[in-house]
This record gives structure tokens, sequence and C-alpha cells, in this order.
């Protein structure tokens, strides 16, 4: 039997999923952000690599924290969000492919690569798992803001400092008020974006 998600279901995902970018008063438990990551987790990435690492900021003080490093655009959706996951990836991802990957010596194959090439196979494969997230987040009834627009220098030294992990994007995370979306900006159509040949 083929199993498919239903329409309600698709509805929730994609149809009518928004960027968010005011929200309502509504706190957002740390158990559902441990269900969002759980399922986001079983998402596919190269040698099951998953360098994804996730910081929920979510405490005044980390709030705070964040502030300086995000453009003056993102400031205020940010500190009013009920939760801002910075979404980073760990570019010494191959120290955990023991663990990960246990059937090969899969760390072999990634331990000795320059730093830039890491860098490029973390951020793919941590940007999958961003969108993974994003698809969890939005199962579990959540909405999503995702930004590029800060300073990851800057975010890698105020929360990464003296590890290998390094920002990708930002996400905030609650309840949309849906009241406040813009119309829904087009997208490319099949034959705009796709071929079959
Ligand atoms: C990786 C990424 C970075 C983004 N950066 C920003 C940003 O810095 N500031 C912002 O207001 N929106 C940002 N956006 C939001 C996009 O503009 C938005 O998702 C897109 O226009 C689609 O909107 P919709 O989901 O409401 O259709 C970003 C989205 C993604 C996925």
């Amino acid at each position: 039997m083929t199993r498919v998600v239903n329409d309600e279901g698709l509805n929730l995902l994609f149809r009518e999923a928004r960027t968010h970018t005011v929200w309502r008063d509504q706190p957002v438990e740390d158990s559902l952000l441990q269900q969002v990551y759980e399922l986001a987790r079983m998402g596919p990435t190269s040698a099951n690599m998953c360098p994804l690492r996730v910081v929920f900021v979510k405490t005044r003080e980390a709030k705070e924290k964040l502030k300086p490093c995000l453009d003056a655009g993102n400031v205020d959706k940010t500190m009013k969000a009920p939760v801002t996951a910075i979404l980073a990836m760990d570019i010494h991802f191959y120290e955990k492919l023991p663990q990960l990957f246990p059937h090969v010596d899969a760390r072999a194959w990634f331990k000795d690569l320059p730093e830039n090439v890491l860098e490029y196979i973390a951020l793919r494969n941590s940007s999958l798992q961003g969108a993974y997230f994003m698809l969890a987040a939005r199962a579990l009834g959540l909405d999503c803001g995702p930004m590029s627009g800060f300073n990851n220098a800057m975010v890698d030294a105020a929360f990464f400092a003296g590890t290998t992990i390094k920002s990708n994007f930002l996400c905030n995370l609650g309840h949309g008020d849906a009241s406040k979306l813009h119309p829904r900006s087009p997208r490319l159509s099949f034959d705009e974006a796709c071929r079959v040949v």
C-alpha cells in the first residue's frame, strides 16, 4: 500500500505554511522544541553525518546576546519571537561518524580534507537538516521565520567560541499572527524550474 500525507497535512506543511514575522503571545514549551529536533534528525544527510547543531535562544539574556548580531530589519521580529533557533553546523562533523556511520571508517574519508571543503560539505548537509527542521516545526503546529540577515562571525563568537561549530541560519519559532502576513509571493511553475529528460 502506498502511504501518502493527506490534503490537510500538505496544507499545513506547504500550501498554507508561511514565513512569519509577527508573533502571538503564546509560549513554546521546551518539550515541543525537543520533539521538533527528534523529527528533524531523521532526515537524510551524506554518510549520515548529521552536522546540524541547534541553540534555542529563549531567555531574555540569550536574546540580548543575539540582538547586536542581527541586521536592523530582523531585530524586532527576533526579539519578539518566543524562540529563535540558531541552526549551526559542526565543521568537524567527521568526529561523530564512528557513532553515526559505524559499519565503515567514514571518519577517514573526511578528516584530512581542507577546512573550506569540510565547511562546504557541512553547509550543504546542515542546510538540508535546517529544511527538515522547519518542516518538522510546521508539522508540530509551530510557525517559522527563517533569516540569514545577521553577522555570522558575531553569532559564532557569542555562541560557539572555542568550538568547531559555525552558524548557518536563524529561525524564529512560535505561533505567528496570520493577520499580519503580506500576500504570498509567486513561485516558479514546474515548466519554469524543472525539466524531465
Ligand atoms: C535561508 C533564508 C533566509 C532568509 N532571510 C531572511 C531575513 O534575513 N529577513 C527576513 O525578513 N526574511 C528572511 N527570509 C524569509 C524569506 O523572504 C521568505 O521565507 C520567502 O519570501 C517566502 O515567504 P513565504 O514562506 O511567506 O511564502 C529568509 C528565508 C530563508 C529560507
